[in-house]
């Protein structure tokens, strides 16, 4: 092939995927057959099929056996890498005090929230919840007149119990604890497992929230890079379990927040094995598990753990309902500890709340609305990508996430999303700028969009401000 060649292709694929982001070619939509495209681009059949296979292998095209080539679902530029020069010594965690501005805007409603992780209200099943309390409060209008001692209400643990049977995983109710939410869970963790001075092997970019309830607690970190698709790699944990006194790793292995990356179960079997080896345990956050736009639920890393080195950690939060404020773990061998930390800091969690989950969850609500939710979450995913690849600089990366609600997305090295947080903000939009995905300041060229507000054209708007804002900045 000549260099001319490979010009042309990619000329004729650049000039298809501007048809797509203009909306001259729709998601779904069939695209012209390769003897069409080359008598329209006046470029040889070879040229056109080489542009195909270069959109397809970037996911803008899928082609259909004896139909022909479509517009993609997920319109994508390549996939976003993490940098590599992530910290690999024990250090503490330094990032920028932003995440109080982030919540602050997400209680905000003049501002278009593209930053904190959050559902649009209507997107929670409120009603039936709502139904739900107050049948509760009729029948049992004592019910918050008693504790909820750890590990909670029986009922709801049997209903989380039963969910993960159906999905491969082997848990009976007893070894659940019902938390006041994925943080606290992650948090009375930590402390369950973990020595003041310890050091923790977690993933990049990690969620702020864990990097907090780390640096909360005064443990130091080592970050190791985490694919864009596939997470981290047990190669690279085996070098570091090798290299240095790990007292505990901390996981995200189905879509990570911000990454939306899922470990494949191979990946995960390798990783439990390796951990295992070392007596490392690990936390993993699983908050995201249950919105895989596929239907099938990625398996926990628990699911390959036989000795109970996993503490798994999840809640509602991102589902039934974030003000409810009920989570759970299941805290393996450590177990006794945890429940004891959890009786010395909340003793338990909201007991109306605890009922009114079990029974949204027993009547197979909970079933109809995540059927409900996730092709939902996928499109506002489609939308918020294709609205980035409209306006966002050329040069912009982004993430193709199978679940969850996160994009990513990767600037080049001289722009700086902290400027634009700040720049933002003043337009009332926000954003979540990378450096705070980051124990140490790393991804100042990132940031993440949170795709989890039900589209309209104030988001695409604000999307446009942010493209425009970069752009001026580069
Ligand atoms: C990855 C991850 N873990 C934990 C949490 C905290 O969840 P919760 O509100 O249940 O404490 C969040 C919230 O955004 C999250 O994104």
């Amino acid at each position: 092939m000549t260099n001319k060649d490979q010009l042309l292709y990619e000329t004729v694929a650049k000039e298809i995927e501007s048809q797509i982001q203009m909306g001259d070619l729709r998601v779904g939509e069939k695209i012209a057959s390769v003897r069409e495209q080359s008598k329209l681009f006046n470029v040889s059949i070879n040229t056109v099929l080489q542009a195909y296979v270069l959109l397809e292998s970037r996911g803008v095209i899928e082609s259909r056996p004896q139909s022909g080539f479509y517009v993609s679902k997920i319109v994508t530029t390549e996939e976003v890498r993490p940098e590599a020069d992530v910290q690999t010594k024990p250090a503490p965690i330094l990032i920028p005090d932003l995440v109080s501005d982030l919540f602050e805007a997400a209680a905000n409603d003049k501002y278009v929230l593209l930053g904190a992780a959050c559902l649009s209200p209507e997107l929670h099943p409120n009603e039936a919840v709502a139904r739900i309390t107050r049948s509760i409060l009729r029948t049992h209008s004592d019910v918050n007149a008693k504790y909820e001692f750890t590990p909670g209400h029986l009922p709801l643990r049997q209903q989380i119990a039963k969910r993960l049977l159906r999905t491969g995983h082997k848990v009976s109710a007893s070894e659940v604890t019902i938390t006041n939410g994925a943080l606290d869970s992650l948090h009375l963790a930590l402390r369950a497992i973990l020595k003041p001075g310890d050091t923790i092997l977690i993933e990049s970019p990690n969620y702020f929230g864990i990097l907090q309830s780390i640096a909360s607690l005064g443990f130091k970190v080592i970050e190791i890079p985490a694919n864009a698709r596939t997470g981290v790699d047990p190669d690279d944990v085996k070098r570091i379990l090798s290299k240095y006194k790990i007292g505990a790793a901390v996981l995200m292995p189905n879509f990570n927040n911000p990454l939306g990356s899922v470990i494949p179960d191979v990946n995960k079997r390798e990783l439990v094995k390796i951990f295992s080896k070392f007596g490392v345990p690990v936390i993993e956050d699983d908050i995201y598990g249950d919105l895989a736009f596929s239907g099938i639920r990625p398996k926990l890393l628990r699911a390959f753990d036989e000795e109970g080195i996993v503490i798994s950690c999840s809640s509602f939060s991102k589902t039934i309902s974030p003000g409810s404020r009920t989570g759970w773990a299941l805290p393996g061998k450590f177990e006794k500890e945890f429940r004891r930390l959890q009786l010395s800091s909340t003793v338990g969690s909201n007991r109306l709340q605890q009922y009114v989950i079990a029974e949204f969850m027993a009547t197979g609500a909970f079933e109809r609305y995540l059927r409900k939710i996730r092709p939902v979450l996928q499109e506002q995913l489609h939308r918020v990508s294709q609205s980035v690849l409209k306006h966002f600089p050329e040069e912009t990366r982004f993430t193709q996430p199978q679940g969850g609600f996160m994009l990513w997305l990767e600037l080049p090295k001289k722009f700086d999303s902290l400027e634009l947080y700040k720049s933002a903000a003043a337009k009332k939009i926000s954003i979540a700028p990378g450096v705070i995905f980051s124990a140490n300041g790393n991804y100042r060229n990132y940031l993440r969009l949170n795709c989890g507000r039900l589209w309209r054209p104030e988001i695409d708007a604000a999307i446009k401000t942010l493209g425009t804002l970069a752009k001026q900045q580069l």
